[in-house]
């Protein structure tokens, strides 16, 4: 098994470029679905998820291409998808288990064909994780939808537009239901819609595949539905949760780091933090190849208390981030966890680096050490990987975090990078430990 050895102690300094969004560029791969030919995605991040996800859409029949990105330094990849006439229907558990967002092809695949069975995700480290939000607005549209043995089955001869009021402004929902719409007959209203910057992106792309969708960005989303689609080529919206990761490594290793490729508009609450923390930001501007920003830290971070909500507030995929900054922060920081129920099962790996947190319920309470100890511990998800990681900048000794599986699923070349930002960080190859009897 793999692992990541950090070494702790050092500041970060340098540049570090951030590719397309892993919660974009998987949706977008599941949008080109809507339309027989080819789609092209640019700035396709290179994280295990796009395999998994090419695999889900080759099982329904498409090609798809993996290649280095042409334009600016080939750290991303274009996508090419050939999507069928005839694409298939059914997306199995041993696929679907893998990526949550294989959930993503339920909208596009009853709109296109009409009928779809995929298997239901089930919850995760992070928490249950329903699909009830989903299932409603579908069966508004006037889908029959059964789950039987696993399996999500809708059924539509032809969806209608209807108005939709989510219960809560869930990313998934909001990417499903909107994915049906554009080819459902009439006008459909999602209310309390999600407004993450992922789901702009995903309209864009409709609307450059003939669909009729206003109000991104906004809680309403108003959807014409189109007879067809035709496919497009498309740039994936750079990572904020990637960028985000880097800012506040910066910050915990007292370092400066200049984030090209991001947006900090994207940002803005858990860049904020960061000021109040004592960081100077610089913003360069949302230009994909020049833009981006700078963080400087130069002294011991100060406590911040954080409160994740959907977007635009602070991202929940952060908490971990904002809980390694605030293990090392002069103070005492208070954390509310507002999305998932499980986030803060990371809070028991860094107890293990010495973290002072007492949690009750989705509030966690942050005591803030000048140092952590380095020790042996284990991702339990993608962002609380990076999150340890991170936290181990700032640690005595040496910190091993295993199941990095869980990193590699979206960031791209995680140890590399941190090694050309200056830090003591490698992946390293060990024995499996052996079980006594
Ligand atoms: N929820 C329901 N019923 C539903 C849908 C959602 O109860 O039908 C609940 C969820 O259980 C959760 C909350 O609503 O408590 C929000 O879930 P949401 O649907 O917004 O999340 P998601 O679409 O499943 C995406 C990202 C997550 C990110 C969340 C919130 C992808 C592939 N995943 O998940 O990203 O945390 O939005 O921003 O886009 C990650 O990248 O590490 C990750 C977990």
């Amino acid at each position: 098994m793999e692992i990541f050895r950090v070494q702790g102690g050092g500041h970060l300094v340098g540049e570090v470029r951030v590719g397309g969004a892993k919660n974009s560029i998987l949706k977008l791969m599941a949008i080109a679905l809507l339309a027989p030919g080819r789609t092209v995605l640019h700035n396709a991040p290179r994280i295990a998820d796009v395999a998994i996800m090419s695999e889900v859409l080759r099982r329904l029949g498409c090609q798809v291409e993996v290649k280095p990105d042409s334009e600016e330094d080939c750290s991303t990849d274009s996508v090419c998808i050939d999507v069928p006439e005839d694409v298939g229907t059914e997306a199995d558990y041993d696929l679907v288990r893998r990526l949550r967002a294989s959930i993503n092809v339920l909208g596009p695949l009853l709109a296109r064909r009409g009928h779809v069975k995929v298997a239901h995700p089930g919850g995760d480290a992070i928490g249950s994780r329903g699909l009830d939000y989903h299932i409603a607005g579908l069966r508004r549209m006037g889908a029959e939808i059964t789950s039987e043995h696993g399996f999500v089955i809708a059924r539509a001869e032809r969806l209608h537009g209807a108005s939709i009021v989510l219960e809560f402004p869930s990313v998934g929902a909001t990417e499903n239901i909107l994915a049906a719409a554009v080819l459902a007959k009439g006008c459909t209203v999602i209310d309390n819609a999600a407004r993450e910057p992922e789901i702009g992106n995903i309209v864009a792309m409709l609307n450059g595949m003939g669909a009729r969708v206003s109000g991104a960005g906004s809680s309403t989303l108003e959807v014409e539905g189109v007879e067809e689609l035709t496919p497009v080529t498309h740039r994936t919206v750079p990572d904020r949760i990637v960028a985000g990761t880097w800012a506040y490594a910066a910050a915990i290793a007292q370092g400066d780091v200049l984030i090209r490729g991001a947006d900090a508009s994207h940002l803005r609450v858990a860049l904020d933090k960061l000021a109040h923390a004592g960081a100077r930001m610089t913003d360069l501007g949302a230009d994909p190849i020049h833009g981006g920003f700078r963080v400087q830290m130069t002294q011991r971070p100060r406590a911040v208390d954080v409160v994740t909500l959907p977007f635009p507030g602070f991202a929940t995929d952060m908490l971990p981030m904002a809980i390694a900054l605030a293990s090392v922060s002069e103070g005492p920081s208070l954390m509310t966890e507002n999305v998932f129920d499980a986030r803060f099962m990371f809070a028991n790996e860094m107890a293990r680096l010495g973290a002072e947190i007492r949690t009750d319920g989705h509030h966690a309470v942050v005591r803030g050490k000048e140092w952590l100890s380095g020790a042996p511990v284990r991702a339990t998800d993608i962002r609380a990987g990076a999150g340890l990681v991170i936290a181990a900048l700032r640690a005595e000794g040496f910190t091993e975090v295993s199941d990095i599986h869980h990193v590699d699923r979206g960031y791209p070349d995680f140890a590399t990078q941190l090694q050309k930002l200056g830090a003591q960080v490698e992946r390293v190859q060990v024995a499996e430990p052996e079980l006594g009897v």
